[in-house]
């Protein structure tokens, strides 16, 4: 029997990455970033001077990706052709060229096996848009989580003051929006629950709150 996998989808922003990390290590279970993988094409792109709509070169690009994960304690460290990109993935212009490169059948293709490798025992906990309805159709558990676009805006905005970085609430919102409309709207896996998906609205709800219901969650389906 293959290990179990908890699918954790949704927008951006509404902290799948915090609390598929955090359960992940409560568990002891791996876990798939997935997003980290259309972003590091999208900067694999730029490096090699693309154009973010060549398909079939950024689709060598997302099966060529020579990427290396290093886990330490609290964070995972991200090596792109060697050299360290975990913070150079992060920024806003990354993301949206990530949402394009996404929007490409055969990226999508490329990175399907790529992200089914990180199927191991005891379990995964797997965070993106498509991981129930596409990646890993037969999860133990699918979890949709969403937060509205306002909550999703002002925790984006907390998070990059707390980085040092001053950006407008409106723009961010703008920012939001616009990639929530391109994620749900493209043709290829887009973004949306899975029929057998538990919603779960985190707006006012704390991280540690919304760790704890995942966590008995998976409990109660054994
Ligand atoms: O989750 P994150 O913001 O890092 O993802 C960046 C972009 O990658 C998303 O906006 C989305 O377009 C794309 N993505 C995807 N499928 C996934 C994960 C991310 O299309 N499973």
């Amino acid at each position: 029997r293959e290990a179990p996998v908890l699918a954790i989808d949704g927008p951006g922003g509404a902290g799948k990455g915090t609390i598929s990390r955090l359960v992940a290590a409560r568990l002891g279970w791996h876990l798939l970033d997935s997003g980290a993988l259309y972003r590091l094409t999208a900067l694999a792109a730029v490096k090699h001077e693309l154009p973010l709509d060549d398909e079939p070169a950024l689709a060598r690009v997302a099966a060529d990706l020579d990427v290396v994960f290093v886990a330490d304690n609290t964070t995972t460290r991200v090596l792109l052709e060697g050299e360290d990109a975990t913070t150079a993935i992060r920024t806003e212009q990354v993301g949206d060229a990530a949402s394009r490169v996404a929007a490409l059948p055969a990226v999508r293709q490329a990175l399907l096996q790529r992200q089914r490798d990180f199927r191991q025992a005891p379990g995964l906990v797997a965070d993106g848009r498509d991981m129930g309805t596409v990646v890993f159709t037969d999860a133990s558990l699918k979890i949709f989580l969403t937060a509205s676009a306002e909550e999703r805006a002002r925790r984006r905005h907390l998070q990059l003051r707390e980085a040092g970085v001053d950006a407008s609430l409106s723009s961010l919102l703008k920012e939001i929006q616009a990639r929530d409309a391109r994620d749900m709207q493209r043709s290829v896996a887009p973004l949306k629950p899975a029929i057998d998906a538990i919603m779960l609205d985190t707006t006012r709800l704390t991280i540690p709150e919304v760790v704890d219901q995942l966590t008995e969650l998976l409990t109660e389906r054994g």
